[in-house]
């Protein structure tokens, strides 16, 4: 065959490939308001980067008429490219291919692909439209999709991985992002369920719609599978390009370092008029964040899931931190089940990715109640009491207002190896507050007093003299400075800037046992 006639076959392999599924089913998905796989590849990607890969591989199924059925690309187009000039690998099932259902050649493709991303370090992002297992192929999809889980998880640590969820995901379709540390969904377009709405039918009679049983909200809010929820596909992608500005490639990378031209030694008048004059009264803690960070650069994970404690990615001096704070305006704050395995999960990827973390504290307690126990706080909490302690990045801690108990330990106290704790001066630090103590340790004195409502007062004032300060926490060593409040974010840039040459080695070990 002459050069030219090899070109004019090999442009003819490739249209009918890039053509996936057809212009029908592609004029079906655009009028749904969804891109085809490579359209979302290219929003995604700095433009004109992505080299694609293994577009020729194809099925090798002969079951159920598969053997006269082509499948373009094998449902999923794989490579790699750039954001922002970093590498990245992506894969992005098509949906107009079998409904992207996964056989054993498309989890090939994708298997290989994580490989790659494993060999050179660079974070991995999955867009995933799938009908799960490819059904006329039997064992060889379970193959497969466990192929793709177990290199999920040994890449777990090592490089980002980050799951965009862009249409139908059932069955074994929702694992392989479970087993991702990032998940973004769109509303109304993405649904995640193990079992959809006909199979609940028909097994339990339950009658509920996808959006609800598996939808970005349901997700988002209720099942804290997903991270985050994009209102069309375009905000989605680029809120992914946004995330990975503050990671590192890999586990041996520190996370890049962004000028953002804002004076660490900014002073904020402004932190002073936070806090309200009753330390009963809620707040909104996302005040002092941004105040107190690189300006704007606050970039929320998990916003609608557990708002009792916020996550977030942010710049101090340039440099990208994870925070965790306690929210007062919900909940007053308390940790609870959710928030516990919210800020434990976020913690572990900050400590795996070199990402110091930064904590801000208005902690009242763990939230009391039957739900609570039975439901296993004491599991639950205790996986903030382990990340904190295994977490060998820089850590620092401020204690806005009160920290108490159990919950005064979780977030990230001197104990658990905060490297610098800093109180502001109406900060409380005690077992519990003013008024249960009394109640407690004062219960005889109240009950024998001839005014036991105003011993009560007297004793609560008396413990709060005592306690509900900072000074004694101080004057032991817990928190290194008191600080006014409007210097808290020069007291954090010059603690971060001395940490980030922090080398802290564990004992060997094959991994810990965090309490699941
Ligand atoms: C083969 C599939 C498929 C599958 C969809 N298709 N899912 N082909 N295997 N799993 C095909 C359809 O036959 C159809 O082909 C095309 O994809 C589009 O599907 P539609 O049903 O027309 O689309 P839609 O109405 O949008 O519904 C999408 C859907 C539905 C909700 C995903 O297709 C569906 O429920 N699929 C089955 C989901 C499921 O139960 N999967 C198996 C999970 S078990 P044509 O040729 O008509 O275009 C599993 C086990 C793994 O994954 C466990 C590991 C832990």
């Amino acid at each position: 065959m002459a050069m030219e006639e090899q070109l004019q076959q090999l442009e003819k392999k490739l249209d009918k490939i890039w053509a996936g599924g057809g212009e029908k089913k592609i004029t079906k998905r655009h009028q749904q308001g969804k891109k085809t796989a490579r359209e979302r590849i290219t929003a995604l990607l700095d433009p004109g980067s992505f080299n694609e890969l293994d577009s020729f591989v194809a099925h090798r199924c002969t079951n159920f008429g598969m053997d006269k059925k082509e499948t373009p690309g094998e449902g999923v187009v794989t490579g790699y490219g750039t954001i922002d000039s970093r590498p990245v690998a992506v894969f992005a099932q098509d949906f107009t291919v079998l409904g992207g259902s996964l056989g054993e050649m498309h989890a090939k493709k994708i298997a290989k692909l994580q490989d790659l991303a494993l060999k050179v370090g660079m974070p991995i992002i999955g867009i995933n439209d799938s009908g799960g297992a490819r059904i006329q192929e039997g064992v060889d999809a379970l193959s497969g999709y466990g192929q793709i889980f177990y290199r999920n998880t040994i890449a777990s640590g090592v490089i980002p991985q980050i799951a965009a969820i862009m249409g139908p995901c059932a069955g074994g379709a929702v694992y392989s992002p479970a087993l991702m540390d990032f998940i973004f969904m769109v509303q109304e377009k993405s649904e995640m369920f193990i079992a959809g709405p006909q199979v609940i039918k028909a097994v339990t009679g339950e009658e509920v719609s996808g959006e609800q049983l598996g939808g970005a909200l349901t997700h988002n809010r209720t099942s804290g599978v997903a991270h985050f929820a994009a209102s069309d596909e375009d905000e989605c992608l680029q809120s992914i390009r946004t995330l990975i500005g503050y990671l590192p490639s890999n586990n041996m990378e520190d996370a890049p370092y962004q000028n953002t031209g804002d004076d660490p030694g900014r002073i904020e008048e402004g932190l002073l008029q936070i806090l309200p004059d009753n330390p009963n009264k809620a707040f909104d803690m996302k005040e002092i964040l941004n105040l107190v960070m690189d300006r704007g650069t606050i970039f929320e994970v998990q916003p609608l899931f557990a708002p009792n404690i916020i996550t977030a990615f942010a710049r101090l001096n340039g440099r990208a931190v994870g925070i965790i704070a306690n929210q007062p305006a919900v909940l007053a704050g308390c940790l609870d089940i959710d928030s516990s395995d919210k800020a434990a999960r976020f913690i572990r990827f900050c400590d795996a990715f070199n990402i110091p973390v930064v904590n801000f504290v208005d902690v009242p307690g763990f939230l009391p109640g039957t739900n609570q126990e039975y439901g296993g706080i004491i599991r639950h909490g205790a996986k903030m009491l382990h990340a904190y302690s295994e977490a060998t990045v820089p850590k620092l801690t401020v204690i806005i207002r009160k920290a108490y108990g159990g919950a005064y330990l979780a977030m990230c106290s001197r104990d658990l190896g905060a490297d610098q704790v800093f109180a502001w001066p109406g900060a409380e630090i005690a077992v519990m507050g003013p008024d249960g103590a009394a109640n407690i340790i004062f219960r005889k004195e109240i009950k024998t007093s001839d005014n036991p409502q105003a011993a009560r007062e007297e004793m609560i004032k008396e413990y709060r003299h005592l306690f509900a300060n900072p000074y004694v926490a101080a004057e032991r060593g817990y928190i290194d400075s008191v600080i006014d409040p409007r210097q808290t974010r020069l007291n954090l840039a010059k603690s971060l800037e001395l940490l980030v040459s922090k080398k802290e080695i564990l004992p060997a070990k094959k991994h810990g046992n965090i309490s699941l």
